[in-house]
């Protein structure tokens, strides 16, 4: 008898609070995908993509098609985590219709679990529209990197009484519309530990303290390949950058000096005399295979 295993994706169901916090990374690619499924509970495909990807100065340039192709990748390279894929700005904002008919082509041409969008109270409507119709949604309020012009810049929201006061309020009203999930970015811990404490639906982090049910980042912040500035809420766990800029100096001497291709990598090469001294180690590349 044979038995098979098949592994279950997870759902937007499976994030709930609970004694464990939840662990979400963003994720652009099938490659990176595949590295983080194993050890996260969603794959963020946000639109910080960007400016880490793309070299953008913000987030607003980025278009539905962008996230659709990124969205379809990471779903791709991933068999375990939840997928959730970011609505760009313009997506949404015009009318529920709008967001309904953008989300529906995230969901379809994707094959991800559903979207996140930027923004409380105001777009509660919008978020029990989608909901209603099959949508899951997860919400994101405090810093809304898609209203950075409005808001005067990348700063810390919720300082004063009356901007905490709002966001807790943005934090009730898009529970209420149904987000299976809210993300609070850049805000104070008494702000989000009291939405925390006070909502049903499970809260994650970005540069909002441990208070939170759950953290997400940018992958290439802890991995040290987003090297234009590092946030203060950011723990670097690798620092990839200067091992890429060393992998490719290395493969570049190696070229310019004749030492690659070396005979293992060459098909059909007539028998050398002598061995090519000094040659690199190391893998042929990647998914090229010629035999
Ligand atoms: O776009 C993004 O990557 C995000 C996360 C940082 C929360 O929205």
């Amino acid at each position: 008898m044979s038995v098979t295993q098949t592994i279950r994706r997870k759902s937007v169901r499976d994030i709930r609070k609970g004694s464990e916090p939840i662990v979400f990374l963003t994720a652009y690619t099938a490659p990176m995908a595949r590295f983080l499924d194993p050890h996260v509970d969603v794959l963020l495909v946000g639109d910080s993509l960007g400016m880490v990807l793309y070299g953008l100065d913000s987030t607003l340039a980025v278009t539905l098609d962008m996230m659709i192709a990124h969205g379809a990748a990471v779903v791709r390279g991933s068999e375990h985590a939840c997928v959730i894929v970011d609505m760009p700005f313009g997506s949404y904002q015009e009318s529920p219709a709008q967001a309904f008919r953008n989300a529906a082509r995230i969901l379809a041409e994707t094959g991800c679990a559903g979207v996140k969008l930027e923004g409380g109270a105001e777009l509660a409507e919008t978020i029990a529209f989608l909901v209603g119709r099959g949508i899951p949604v997860c919400g994101h309020i405090g810093l809304l990197p898609q209203s950075v012009n409005a808001a005067g810049g990348y700063r810390t929201h919720g300082r004063d009484e009356s901007e905490a006061a709002g966001i807790a309020a943005d934090a009730r009203a898009v529970a209420d519309a149904g987000a299976f999930a809210i993300v609070i970015e850049g805000t104070l811990e008494p702000v989000a530990r009291a939405i925390t404490e006070e909502i049903a639906v499970p809260t994650i982090g970005i540069g909002a303290s441990p208070a939170c049910d759950g953290q997400v980042l940018v992958s290439e912040d802890l991995l040290g390949l987003f090297a234009d500035f590092t946030p203060r809420f950011v723990r670097r766990y690798a620092d990839l950058g200067p091992e890429i800029s060393a992998a490719a100096a290395a493969y570049a001497a190696d070229v310019r000096a004749r030492r690659f291709p070396g005979p293992e990598h060459t098909v059909g090469a007539a028998p050398k005399a002598k061995n090519v001294a000094g040659a690199s180690p190391g893998a042929s590349r990647p998914g090229r295979r010629v035999s």
